[in-house]
Parts: structure tokens; C-alpha cells; sequence
């Protein structure tokens, strides 16, 4: 994980790099530090905490060249001493880091025994190596001889001493994008970095490193041949960062699903016809088997989307946890096609599985927020999901619009004329009236903010959108929150029910309506509090929240804008940080 932004130019490097970093604190946010040139001198300013903590130090500080780092740990403990930059042990090299150097402890051993540590860092082993390196050879090289011993993930940015006035980077695994802008160049983690300094930009290629000026810019592969820049235009603006009048990003995203869904209609109907590639449907109406791969919200995403190949497509599908995927590969079929979900298409162990399977040649399809992503690069075809920009940690219009392009893909694939465009149509409507009964939300909110545990039930999809729903919630309220199939309670969990334990059930489907409501039923005998999110032709009058009626397989969508509402609310009610809840990071690049 961790944030890295630098920038070289005429514009105030230590605005741009301390604004930057705000953009990339999604990234993780336990701590940050930049240096920059002052009077031919590096500066270096580090705190632990958050980027506006920096803003008193950098107060009136100007510069030409400066790099910064937001970080989320993953060797020694978040504080000031493990902050990056870090230095080399003379102090001519600083260096940024995003990623994990897995062998960094034998090559400590085998090269560094003078060298002295001061944090506990993976990072200062590199910043040293290339020190090292320097002492024989040209800087270029030096950088390209310690890339060839790192082993795990990188992109780091180095500053010279004795050369302010470019900036060495180089990577391998993790992101890194060069913006080239009027002014200057950027280099950033991700392409909201560059926004408002770069017009153009270059996704760097693994294992390539160069070197950055104001007006110009080199790229090298590691064996030091030239390579030439693939260049596109910034597509983001300022505009879709921006938290308008919202309080929170979580809830201007949350608030953004109804529209979102429209313009994802927009980009794949033309009229009443799907537009999908037909290349890419061929390919999967020739599978035998679907494999989805994908964490966190993503996989929940694709737990729908498993319902709709399987329903619509009848294609076998199989949703994967990629951390497990790694390491336990099961029994491939015989022609597989596998969809990798990813909002960021970064994370880590989706890539890999991705890296795993791509070595075998077989064809996959990346649905994903961001195309131009490690993972949007790598795969054969990838499928925009739409969704704009989203910033809060906790993932909402990302989940939804990935159920919304399954449901589109699933009907192209299956060739059959339904009413899918206007049954979205609907949803969206159906969004929007629940969105104007929010207040709902925030009174489940405060049943359960004082409660130790929280339980969400539910069969079938509703029982996926509880597993979203228990997600969400104990990533920005704290509270510890499990779901269960409802026909599981009595095969262990009910022994966690209490007096008050709050019991959500999601009832939307016609089959299970009344099954569910029995076992919530018997939770309630038992002291719970009952909660039920109920669809309005399956309703009861006491029920908590009367969702509208939508295509039974599309209530999903409806019913996950309550359950992110209860968190939403809960987290606010226990004055939590909601758009960056504690030890989490929105794209996790580590495995
Ligand atoms: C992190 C985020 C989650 C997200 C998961 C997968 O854990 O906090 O919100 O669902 O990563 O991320 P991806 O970018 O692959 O969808």
C-alpha cells in the first residue's frame, strides 16, 4: 500500500507533492513525510499521522523538487522514525517507497554489513544499495543493479544530493504513473495525483526505471535500453474529487448510485441493444466454466454475478478469494475463462492470481473502475465499470455499479431479449426513493451504535448483500458484525444471541420470505432485536424498512443502500473517521 507523489518543475513542489499526497492518503494514512530542496539542502519533514498534520511545517516552503510518502505500515510500527523519506548512510540519496522488499534481511547480510538502520524499514535497505552501487558505477546503474537483486514489490522515487533537479524512479510490481504537465513533471501512485499538474501521462511498465526533469523525461528497462513513453491523456478532472456539499466522500458516493447506474446504461445499450465486444462474448459462450476472483466488497460483487452467469448464461461459475487462490489452486476445467473484479485493479492478490493465470494463457477479463490499472493493462479484456472516482476507504457505488456491467454482461452473453434496461431504470428510481427515507437508516443506526455485536441475516442474494452489509459495517463502525444465512442461525451462531443482540434481516425474495422471517423470529425469542429490510410486495407493516419492488434478481442493488446507510450512520453517530477508517487502506498492494 502507501502513497508516493514528487514532482520537479516550476510550480511549488512542496504544494504540489503535500496536495498530492492528500489525493493518495487512501492509500493509507498512519503516517507521511516529504522532503524538499531548500538553498542546494534536502529537507526532510515527517510526522505520524495524517497529511494535513505536515501542513505547519511546510507553511511558506518553496521548491523545485520535492517527494512525499503516505504510508500504511507493513515493516515496523507506524511513527516518525519509520516515515519515509529515508536516507542513505551519507545522506546523498533519499528515497519514497510503496511496497515490500521480501528478501531485504539477506541482502542486508550479504551487502550492507557497515551500513547503519535507523528504522525498521525494508526501504533503507534500497536507498543503501543504490548508495552502495554509486560508489563504482554511474547512478543509472547502480539503480538498475539493486532492481535486479529486489525481490517483492516497488515503485520508489529517489533525489540526489548532488543533483537536485531531477527525480530517479523506478518499479516493479506496484504503481507508478509520470504525469507531464506545462509546469513540470509528477510522478504519482495513481492518476488522481497528477490531476490539475499533468495533462498527459505514462503508466510505467514493471521493472522500468528513469529519470525525471521539469522539461524532460527518460525511460529504461533494466538492462538500460531506452524505451519509448506510451503516452495518454489525463481523463480525470478536479471536479470528480471534489466532496461538493457533502460531509463525507461515503456519502456523496453513496448518493451518486442512482445517477451512476444511468450512465452506465448510457455507455452499454445502444438503444435497446447491448454493446458489449462480441470478441469477448464468443470467448466466454465458449467456456465451460467461470471463475470470478476478487476480495473484499469485490468479491461480494461477484457472488451476484455468479447468480446471473449461472441463471442467465447457464454457465457454471465459481467465486474465488483470491488470497486463497494463490496458494491452492483447485481443479481447472477444461476451458475456463476467468473475471478478475477489482475497483482499483491494483490489489495485490488479485494480480497475482491474475500474473498465475495469464502464464497459463488462459482468457480473462478484468471488471474494474480503472482501466488503465496494473490489472486493466494486463489482462486480454476489461470492462469499465463507470463508476467514477471513489475516495472513501469503505467501497459503495464501486460494488453496485460491478453488479450492475455483470447483470448487462451476463444478458449479452446468454443472447436472450429481456427487459434489463428498463428493469436498472427502476433500480435507480428505487435508489433514489430510499435514499429520500434515509432517516430510517440513521434510527437503526441508533439501536445499534451501543451494541457489541451485530448479526445480519438472509437467504440466497439476500444473504450476499448481508455479507456486504456485515462488511461495511465493521469496517467503519467498529462494531464486531457477522452474517450468516438465516438457515445457519441454529447450527451454532444463535448461541451468540442475547438480550438486544441486533438481528438484521433482508427480504427481498419471494421464496425465502417466509422462511427468513421465521428464523429472525426465533432470534427474537431469544432476547434479539429484530430488524427487517423487506421488499414492499413481501412486506409486513412493522417492518423496518419497506424497500420498492424491483426485478426480484436486481434488489440487491436496492436493498445495498440501505445496509451502507446503517453503516454509514453508525460510524457518524460514534464520531468516527469515515472516509478513513483505522488500520484499513482502499487499494491494498501488498499480499
Ligand atoms: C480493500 C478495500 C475494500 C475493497 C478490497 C478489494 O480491502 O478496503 O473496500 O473491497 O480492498 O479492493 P479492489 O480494489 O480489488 O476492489
Amino acid at each position: 500500500m502507501c502513497g508516493i507523489l514528487g514532482y520537479v518543475g516550476l510550480d511549488n513542489a512542496v504544494d504540489v507533492v503535500h496536495k498530492g499526497l492528500e489525493k493518495l492518503e487512501y492509500r493509507g494514512y498512519d503516517s507521511v513525510g516529504i522532503a524538499y530542496q531548500q538553498n542546494m539542502k534536502v529537507v526532510i519533514q515527517k510526522e505520524k499521522g495524517r497529511v494535513i498534520d505536515l501542513a505547519p511545517l511546510l507553511k511558506n516552503k518553496n521548491s523545485n523538487i520535492a517527494i512525499g510518502h503516505t504510508r500504511w505500515a507493513t515493516h515496523g510500527e507506524p511513527n516518525k522514525l519509520n516515515a519515509h523519506p529515508h536516507c542513505s548512510n551519507t545522506n546523498r540519496f533519499i528515497i519514497v517507497h510503496n511496497g515490500i522488499i521480501e528478501n531485504y534481511q539477506k541482502l542486508k547480510v550479504e551487502y550492507l554489513s557497515g551500513y547503519d538502520f535507523i528504522s525498521q524499514t525494508d526501504t533503507e535497505i534500497i536507498v543503501n544499495l543504490v548508495e552502495l552501487f554509486s560508489l563504482t558505477m554511474s547512478i543509472n546503474e547502480a539503480i538498475r543493479k539493486t532492481m535486479s537483486l529486489l525481490e517483492g514489490s516497488y515503485a520508489c522515487l529517489i533525489l540526489d544530493k548532488k543533483n537536485l533537479n531531477c527525480i530517479y524512479f523506478f518499479k516493479d510490481k506496484s504503481p507508478l504513473l509520470l504525469g507531464i504537465g506545462k509546469n513540470g513533471i509528477t510522478l504519482s501512485s495513481d492518476i488522481t495525483g497528477l490531476v490539475g499538474y499533468a495533462e498527459q501521462y505514462v503508466a510505467l511498465e514493471d521493472k522500468t526505471f528513469g529519470i525525471a526533469y521539469a522539461n524532460r523525461f527518460y525511460f529504461y528497462d533494466i538492462i538500460g535500453l531506452k524505451l519509448e513513453p506510451n503516452i495518454k491523456s489525463v481523463q480525470v478532472s478536479s471536479s470528480e474529487i471534489d466532496k461538493k456539499t457533502f460531509t463525507h466522500y461515503m456519502l456523496k458516493e453513496i448518493h451518486e448510485q442512482p445517477l451512476m447506474i444511468r450512465s452506465i446504461l448510457q455507455k452499454y445499450f445502444i438503444g435497446d441493444e447491448v454493446n458489449i465486444p462480441l470478441k469477448l462474448i464468443n470467448k466466454m459462450r465458449k467456456c465451460d466454466k467461470i471463475n470470478i476472483v476478487a476480495c473484499g466488497t469485490s468479491m461480494y460483487a461477484g457472488m451476484m454475478a455468479k447468480y446471473y452467469f449461472e441463471k442467465l448464461c447457464s454457465i457454471p461459475t465459481e467465486v474465488f478469494c483470491a488470497s486463497e487462490l494463490i496458494y491452492s489452486t483447485p481443479l481447472i476445467s477444461k476451458r475456463p475463462f476467468f473475471i478478475f473484479y477489482s475497483q482499483s485493479g491494483e490489489t495485490a492478490d488479485v494480480l497475482a492470481v491474475m500474473k498465475k493465470m495469464k502464464k497459463q494463457k488462459f482468457p480473462m477479463l478484468c471488471i474494474t473502475n480503472n482501466t488503465e490499472s496494473s490489472m486493466g493493462r494486463l489482462t486480454d479484456f476489461c470492462l469499465d465499470i463507470y463508476a467514477g472516482k471513489e475516495i472513501a476507504v469503505a467501497s459503495t457505488k464501486a460494488y453496485t455499479a460491478m453488479i450492475v456491467v455483470s447483470s448487462i454482461l451476463a444478458r449479452a452473453v446468454s443472447g436472450v431479449r429481456t427487459n434489463l434496461k428498463s428493469n436498472l431504470k427502476g433500480v435507480s428510481l428505487a435508489m433514489e426513493k430510499v435514499l429520500n427515507n434515509k432517516e430510517i437508516c440513521l434510527g437503526i443506526a441508533k439501536d445499534i451504535v451501543n451494541e457489541k455485536d451485530v448479526f445480519y441475516i438472509g437467504r440466497g442474494m439476500d444473504y450476499w448483500v448481508c455479507l456486504e452489509g456485515a462488511l461495511k459495517l465493521k469496517e467503519i463502525s467498529y462494531i464486531h458484525t457477522e452474517a450468516f444465512p438465516s438457515g445457519e442461525l441454529k447450527h451454532g451462531p444463535i448461541a451468540l444471541i442475547h438480550k438486544d443482540t441486533p438481528v438484521i434481516a433482508i427480504i427481498t425474495q419471494e421464496g425465502t420470505n417466509r422462511i427468513t422471517r421465521s428464523n429472525l423470529t426465533e432470534t427474537i425469542s431469544r432476547g434479539a432485536k429484530g430488524f427487517v429490510i423487506s421488499s414492499k410486495g413481501l412486506s409486513l407493516p412493522e417492518d423496518t424498512f419497506i424497500i420498492p419492488n424491483v426485478a426480484h434478481y436486481l434488489s440487491p442493488l436496492v436493498s445495498a443502500i440501505v445496509i451502507q446507510l446503517i453503516a454509514f450512520y453508525t460510524a457518524l453517530l460514534k464520531n468516527n473517521d469515515i472516509d478513513k477508517p483505522k488500520n484499513l487502506a482502499k487499494c491494498v498492494t501488498v499480499e
